[in-house]
């Protein structure tokens, strides 16, 4: 009998450390990779960062804000996640250098960028729309997304290849009322990542992008908060609620894992069953 115990005991054990292994595996997939999100301080950026880092790559977060960023730095040193932390506004060109820069000095590659950032300074009829509101719109938007994935495409190229993913919206698919000039931003997403993704998989460089549907963040707060406009919304959706940012973190941590491995030019619509089609 003791033979046969002793016998189950190690079968036992045998079989928990495949299952252990397995998990670890899938868990540490993006282990030894250096990963920068723009805008990671909150919402989507925040819980891509999160999915990154649990899945082992050491992530570099940044926003405006330094006491966002020290917040956002906190949380996921709290989860034993690896993780540097800096200022950036990624309208800026000398703000986008230091992020590259400091992310060279402190992790010595970069391996993987999620351009995130996004800002509407306007609601309303599209042709009232000013030529400072689509300055600023497309600045932040669209040519910042381009401008630091040229930043960092060397330094991914010097790891051998690595992935991009924008972070677009289903309002670049079908432009969102009173967010005209937004939602054409983020159309423009789609363009620049089938634009990017032959020319970057020449330095096996995938080129992905994820287009949200309504996310609880508060960026999208007056579409989710007020009952009558989420109403309306949910008519629109399978999933009759909202989505949470993790929702996004993983289909982001999904797009740079080598899951994806065959994946490059393509968006992935996140919306709970939303009607995507330009
Ligand atoms: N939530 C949704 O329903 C939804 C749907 C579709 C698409 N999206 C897209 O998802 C992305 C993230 O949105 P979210 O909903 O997660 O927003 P959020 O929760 O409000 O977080 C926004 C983050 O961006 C940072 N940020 C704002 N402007 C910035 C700039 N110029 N440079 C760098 N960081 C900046 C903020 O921190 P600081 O204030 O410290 O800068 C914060 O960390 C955006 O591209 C948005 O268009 C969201």
């Amino acid at each position: 009998v003791s033979c046969y115990v002793m016998w189950r005991t190690v079968l036992r054990g045998i079989s928990a450390n495949l299952v252990q292994g397995k998990r670890n595996m899938s868990q540490s997939c993006l282990a030894g990779k250096v990963a920068i999100v723009t805008a990671s301080t909150d919402g989507i950026g925040l819980a891509a960062a999160v999915a990154l880092g649990r899945r082992g790559a050491h992530v570099v977060v940044s926003s405006r804000r330094q006491a966002n960023v020290d917040r956002a730095v906190a949380t996921l040193q709290g989860q034993d996640i690896k993780v540097t932390g800096t200022t950036c506004n990624v309208g800026k060109s000398e703000d986008r250098e230091k992020l590259v820069q400091m992310t060279l000095d402190q992790c010595g590659g970069i391996d993987i960028l999620v351009s995130n950032a996004a800002v509407n300074p306007f609601f309303g009829n599209i042709m009232d729309s000013t030529e400072a509101v689509w300055d600023k719109i497309l600045d932040v938007n669209v040519k910042s997304a381009f401008l630091m994935t040229k930043l960092v495409v060397p330094h991914i190229e010097k790891r051998g290849g690595g992935s991009v993913v924008f972070v677009s919206s289903v309002a670049g698919y079908q432009p969102m009322p009173a967010l005209g000039p937004y939602s054409v931003s983020k159309t423009a997403l789609l363009g620049l990542t089938r634009a990017l993704a032959p020319e970057l998989a020449q330095s096996n460089i995938r080129v992905n992008c994820v287009a949200p549907g309504v996310i609880k963040t508060q960026f999208s707060s007056m579409l989710w908060k007020n009952e009558d406009v989420a109403e309306e919304f949910m008519k629109q959706t399978c999933i009759k609620r909202v989505g949470e940012p993790e929702e996004i973190g993983g289909v982001i941590a999904f797009l740079c894992s080598k899951d994806a491995s065959y994946i490059t030019g393509e968006t992935i619509t996140v919306t709970g069953g939303m009607n995507c089609r330009l």
